[in-house]
């Protein structure tokens, strides 16, 4: 007789016996457990097909693409990449209506609280901000004391774990607990970013100005003065372009540390290990540093065959998920001209134009986030090596939000890997080696 997998139990000789189903299945496995199961139960269709390929080896498995290209590793509601497109959503917004109209904190209020502020929420929300960025003063002393040559990114990474050492431990707290830790963080990258740049200078450590919002506040701690509107504008508008960016391999590497429940300032250390790299975040100020390896106009055409020629990388050109251009690449070079023709000096802009052509048309390759950001801060007179922590700064409200969402609903991130050893080696004693 076929059981029906809608019943929970099933007679047969006179027995009562239970039907796994795969919910069954399912929630045993998120338990741990498969062992549970009678040699003798029933097990509807599904749930057997389940089971096999639980119980399959990671040898019959196949791999998934290099890189986890096209893998889904999550859902989320906080932003789209669309690849094909050439779109960024955040939230049911696209890039292009909020960039220029919104100002960043309106942003991290549709990252963190699901909708564009009113009037209220806003100040509300600038308030919260402006509230959490003084750091404890044991971290202010351990940035004093990093070596002033170490990179920044190498130091932010450090006092954001260290700033975890001021807190309580962290236990199964609340949503609400979690989301005030994420607002601190949002206020304090910055800060500890400023501080360390003054620190390594050993230039004194002013207190922040709570009548400034996120971009003009961190300009005024660097610069030691209030920011012009234009370089503050800028600014706020290169975060709102940085914010978030779907499964990025750093916001990937905040959910995979926190599904863990290790906490919240242990997925944005995470996080921001992860973006130094010169493949994500580090690549804008890879870019810089190419232009001026590069020099001159007349160079960059040579310069360009020969990395094609040797298989190296130009930085700030394609990307995993864009097959067109990046949209935020736009944004970032129309900036780039009006500050290039307000200074006089399109030098950097005219090289970068003209590696994006050749790019193009040798490998159908566009340029990225970084590519124009690196000329729009170099020509704001920002030093080369705070172009990557400026990305940390404002990715941390998207870091947050994601390590929110999936507390909100988390199960432990534990892929497989496909094993590609020797089998059967037989131990030898150390003498036979
Ligand atoms: C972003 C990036 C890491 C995506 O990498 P990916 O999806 O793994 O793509 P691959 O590295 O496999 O490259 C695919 C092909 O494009 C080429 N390519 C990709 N980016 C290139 C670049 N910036 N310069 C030169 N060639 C590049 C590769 O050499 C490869 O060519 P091949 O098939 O002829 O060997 C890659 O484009 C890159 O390294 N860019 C420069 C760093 C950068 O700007 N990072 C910031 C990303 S927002």
């Amino acid at each position: 007789m076929v059981p029906d997998p809608r019943e929970g139990v099933h007679i047969t000789s006179g027995q009562m016996k239970k039907v796994y189903s795969l919910k069954d299945i399912d929630e045993l496995q998120r338990k741990g457990g498969l062992d549970g199961i009678p040699n003798d139960a029933i097990i509807t269709p599904s749930a057997r097909d389940r089971l096999k390929e639980f119980k399959m080896s990671d040898t019959e498995k196949t791999a998934p693409a290099k890189g986890l290209e096209g893998v889904v590793a999550a859902t989320t509601k906080l932003s789209s990449v669309r690849g094909l497109d050439g779109e960024l959503i955040y939230r049911g917004y696209n890039i292009n209506e909020l960039a220029g109209n919104a100002t960043y904190e309106e942003v991290v209020h549709l990252l963190h609280r699901g909708k564009l502020p009113n009037a209220e929420e806003l100040a509300s929300l600038k308030t919260e901000l402006a509230a959490a960025r003084e750091l404890p003063g044991g971290v202010v002393d351990i940035i004093r004391q990093l070596p002033k040559e170490t990179s920044p990114m190498r130091a932010i990474r450090t006092v954001v774990s260290a700033l975890a050492c001021y807190e309580p431990p962290e236990k199964q707290d609340s949503m609400e607990v979690q989301a005030k830790r994420a607002i601190k963080l949002i206020a304090q990258v910055p800060v500890i970013t400023a501080y360390f740049h003054l620190a390594r200078q050993d230039k004194p450590l002013l207190d922040s100005d709570p009548s400034l919002g996120e971009a003009a506040n961190f300009l005024y701690l660097i610069d030691g003065k209030k920011p012009i509107e234009e370089k503050e504008k800028t600014i706020d508008m290169c975060y709102i372009l940085h914010a978030d960016h779907g499964m990025n391999a750093s916001t990937f590497s905040a959910r995979v540390t926190i599904a863990t429940l290790s906490g919240m300032y242990s997925a944005i250390t995470s996080a921001i290990g992860t973006l130094k790299g010169p493949l994500h975040g580090g690549a804008n100020e890879g870019v810089i540093k190419m232009l001026q390896e590069i020099g001159s106009l007349d160079k960059v055409d040579d310069f360009v065959a020969d990395c094609l020629k040797n298989k190296k990388k130009i930085m700030g050109i394609g990307h995993r998920v864009y097959k067109v251009l990046d949209p935020r690449a736009p944004h970032l070079q129309r900036m780039a001209q009006q500050l290039g023709a307000k200074l006089g000096e399109t030098k950097w802009l005219d090289m970068s134009e003209r590696i994006a052509e050749i790019m193009l048309r040798e490998k159908n390759l566009y340029p990225n986030v970084d590519f124009y950001s690196a000329t729009v801060y170099y020509s704001l007179g920002l030093p080369t090596d705070l172009f990557t922590p400026l990305f940390a700064i404002s990715r941390t409200s998207g870091w947050t939000a994601h390590v929110l969402e999936q507390l909100a609903d988390n199960r432990l991130i534990r892929p497989r890997g496909v094993y590609d050893g020797p089998d059967d080696l037989k131990f030898q004693s150390i003498n036979e080696r």
